[in-house]
């Protein structure tokens, strides 16, 4: 990491924005083959204040901001059309490379605020953002993300960032389409969808998955055995029958299928034993559990009414745990308090 730069006097941010984190209810790894997936933002957030650099520079967190760590803000701001240097302080309330989305709320956020100070998007503090002015910041939030990764990966998570609530990634059009996108070969129909704000436990299990690597490692799979391809398409059809559960709110149905879900994971050996570990334990004090993103360490969660006691159980496994509530408001301008 680059050198500190020396710390100027305090000034007042030009503009605050902040984003959810999310995380991945069903049908992870699946919707990589065309599957459908559903993701939903949580109540923890990233903030983001811009403020004047008083070196002239782009920093962050008063490091320089360069392109090697953080291309993908140097692109919001390229993308926004800023062209002075900011000064980028951030603050966050989740865990990074765990897969619960930091990075894209990060990326989320930044959009938000630098389309604001671009006077692209004129929301109010704390207001919820017009369709346009979210599809505006869902856009440069998920070109920065996909430029800086060298052009992969899919517009779930910034999506859900932006969005807020919860999203169902799927190859075909439905009721509540947001936005289509097309990369390359692949397009994602992204659907807004309405999902009661139950309570997640989630543990982190403190070991770094890399999605690439999980990926990758499905791709071999599913090409050499007819059964994991069989498997996915068992999560699709699981995912469908989510739907309605989830609309319904059925709290056991849901647990039900996170359980099934966990265990098709598991077939396709995206799991690992601290994260069976983990799941098992939740599940003595949850209507289910299951690994959430990529897997291979990360995170798991688990649907529960008793959050205190489920909490206790991972924690006497050793992992960092946090009760979380579903669903919430997307990225937004915060108030300068
Ligand atoms: O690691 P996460 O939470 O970003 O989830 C990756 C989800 C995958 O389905 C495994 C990959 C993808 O691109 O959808």
């Amino acid at each position: 990491m680059a050198t500190l730069m020396p710390e100027p006097p305090a000034s007042r941010p030009l503009v605050i924005a902040s984003a959810p984190g999310k995380v991945i209810l069903f049908g992870e790894h699946a919707v990589v083959y065309g599957e459908p997936a559903i993701a939903a933002a949580v109540d923890r957030r990233v903030r983001l204040e811009l403020l004047p650099s008083a070196t002239g520079e782009p920093s962050v967190n008063w490091y320089p901001m360069r392109e090697e760590h953080h291309a993908f803000l140097l692109n919001v701001f390229k993308l926004a059309g800023i062209e002075v240097a900011l000064r980028a302080a951030t603050t966050s309330d989740l865990p990074s490379a765990a897969g619960l989305g930091s990075s894209a709320a990060l990326t989320a956020a930044a959009a938000t605020a630098a389309l604001s100070l671009a006077g692209t998007l004129t929301a109010e503090p704390g207001a919820t953002l017009t369709p346009k002015e979210e599809e505006d910041v869902a856009r440069v939030a998920y070109e920065a993300e996909w430029l800086a990764q060298g052009g992969s990966g899919s517009p779930t998570d910034t999506a859900t960032s932006s969005h807020g609530g919860a999203i169902l990634v799927d190859s075909s059009r439905g009721a509540g389409l947001i936005r289509t996108v097309t990369r390359a070969d692949r397009t994602w129909h992204l659907h807004d969808l309405e999902v009661p704000r139950l309570t997640l436990v989630i543990g982190n299990t403190g070991a770094r998955g890399r999605t690439a690597d999980q990926v990758a490692k499905v791709k071999r799979l599913t090409m050499k055995s007819a059964f994991a391809r069989e498997t996915v398409r068992d999560i699709g059809a699981l995912v469908r029958e989510a739907l309605p559960a989830l609309k319904a709110g059925d709290a056991e149905r849901i647990g039900r299928l996170m359980d099934r879900n966990h265990n098709l994971l598991c077939v396709l050996g995206v799991s690992t034993p601290k994260l069976d570990q983990l799941v098992e334990a939740a599940r003595r004090t949850s209507y289910g559990a299951k690994l959430t993103g990529s897997g291979g360490g990360g995170c798991m969660i688990a649907l529960t009414d008793r959050a205190a006691e489920t909490t206790k159980n991972l924690e006497r496994l050793g992992a960092e745990v946090y009760a979380v509530k579903l669903g919430g408001p997307g990225a937004r301008i915060e108030p300068d308090a």
